[in-house]
């Protein structure tokens, strides 16, 4: 959920701020990108350089750095920041947040962020309690921050009671969890194909095809990105996942089919990229075979088309995306797939585009709905064309 998230990570004086070493850390760990932001106060109780170190970037603590002469624009910061997280939060930061002070860079910057701000409170109990505090989160909660509530224990007062902030582990799993509630298809089950099959001749050779795998394993991360669970069934390839998906490896399209079925009930969204055998043999010889005539054959079977199959399935609630891959008549294939297979989208891949087909990059697509009514993209990398594909997917999920 935090891989390559741009994440502010603003720090008030409060003895909590020691524990901001270990949830920068964590950040860092999950894959984040993080700037810290100190208030003078914190800084006496962390030093810069231990989260200058740990963040591997400068840690911002006024507007204006006398030494390096480096002005820190706060409008920059802001919305260059996927998420803001303030732990410790003060009493005093929560106030001016609350108020729309900006006395220091850190509620300025809090002031310029478009993106989701949670903040950690700690405090003492007293000042936990005062109406004053409670006032202030309700003020914050109207504007759309989250609150990471504090936990009961001891405080560094020797009090005891409520205002110790959570620990680092809880605001990490706080915040994925957060994040990952109010993704698009968090919790939906989808299922993607992708990669080429192999059909075994002998022992040693089998029929196979050009496929990379890069577009579907492009999609499944896409998916994944945008919160789902998802299940890759993948043929040979040599491409890995960026993001959390569960992987089933096949080799022939008969262990594909059998993957699918498995699969497929439950699934809200089945994306099918994989270029899947027509033909396998009729027989597999169980030794390699001797090169002993001059000519050879080889005796051929249709595989049973695992996307039909699903069509046939398929209910009401479940999308189904195909894929054509043509030479000639491109439109007219793709949308006679689409009809004949009971398709929600059908993407089309011709390979007399430039920048589209097997190995590259890049694809080139048009998608037609059910309506047949066709959307063309432009040649772009097969992660944009992933997006262009989960956007479609997304409209047809809300009509
Ligand atoms: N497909 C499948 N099972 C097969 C063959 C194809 O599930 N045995 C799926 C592919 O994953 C793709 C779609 O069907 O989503 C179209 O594949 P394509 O190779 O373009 O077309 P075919 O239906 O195989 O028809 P033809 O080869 O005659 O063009």
């Amino acid at each position: 959920m935090l891989r390559n998230k741009n994440i502010i990570l603003g720090v008030c004086g409060s003895i909590a701020a020691y524990k901001s070493a270990v949830l920068v850390r964590l950040l860092i760990k999950a894959g984040a990108n993080v700037r810290v932001i100190l208030t003078a106060d914190a800084a006496n109780f962390i030093t810069p350089l231990t989260l200058a170190t740990l963040s591997k970037n400068p840690v911002y603590t006024r507007y204006f750095e006398e030494e390096t002469g480096v002005w820190s624009n706060h409008v920059e910061l802001g919305l260059w920041a996927d998420y803001m997280i303030i732990a410790p939060a003060s009493a005093n930061t929560m106030a001016k947040m609350a108020g729309g002070l900006c006395d220091n860079l850190l509620s300025a910057v809090y002031l310029s962020a478009k993106c989701p701000v949670f903040y950690a409170p700690a405090m003492d109990l007293d000042m936990w309690k005062h109406e004053s505090t409670q006032a202030n989160i309700s003020k914050l909660t109207s504007f759309g921050n989250t609150m990471i509530a504090p936990n009961n224990g001891e405080l560094a007062s020797g009090l005891h009671g409520e205002g110790r902030m959570a620990e680092p582990e809880e605001i990490v799993a706080f915040l994925t969890d957060t994040i990952k509630k109010n993704l698009p298809l968090s919790g939906v089950k989808v299922l993607v194909t992708a990669g080429p099959t192999y059909e075994p001749i002998d022992p040693v050779r089998f029929i196979g095809n050009h496929s990379s795998g890069k577009m579907g394993f492009a999609l499944a991360d896409q998916m994944a990105v945008l919160g789902a669970d998802v299940t890759l069934i993948s043929g040979p390839t040599a491409e890995k996942s960026t993001q959390q998906v569960t992987r089933i490896n096949v080799t022939t399209a008969s262990e594909m089919l059998e993957a699918c079925k498995l699969n497929f009930s439950g699934t809200s969204i089945t994306i099918m990229s994989a270029a899947v055998a027509d033909y396998t043999p009729v027989h597999v010889a169980s030794q390699k075979i001797k090169k002993a005539t001059e000519e050879f054959s080889i005796e051929l079977k249709k595989t049973t088309d695992i996307l039909a199959t699903l069509g046939k399935l398929k209910t009401k609630e479940q999308i189904l995306v195909g894929f054509a891959l043509e030479t000639n008549n491109e439109e007219e294939h793709a949308k006679g797939k689409l009809i004949k297979k009971n398709l929600d989208l059908i993407v089309l891949n011709s390979l007399n585009d430039a920048g589209a087909g097997f190995q590259k990059d890049t694809n080139k697509i048009t998608i037609f709905n059910q309506s047949l009514e066709k959307t063309v993209y432009e040649v772009k990398s097969k992660t944009e064309v992933a997006k262009d594909i989960c956007t479609e997917i997304l409209k047809l999920r809300m009509a």
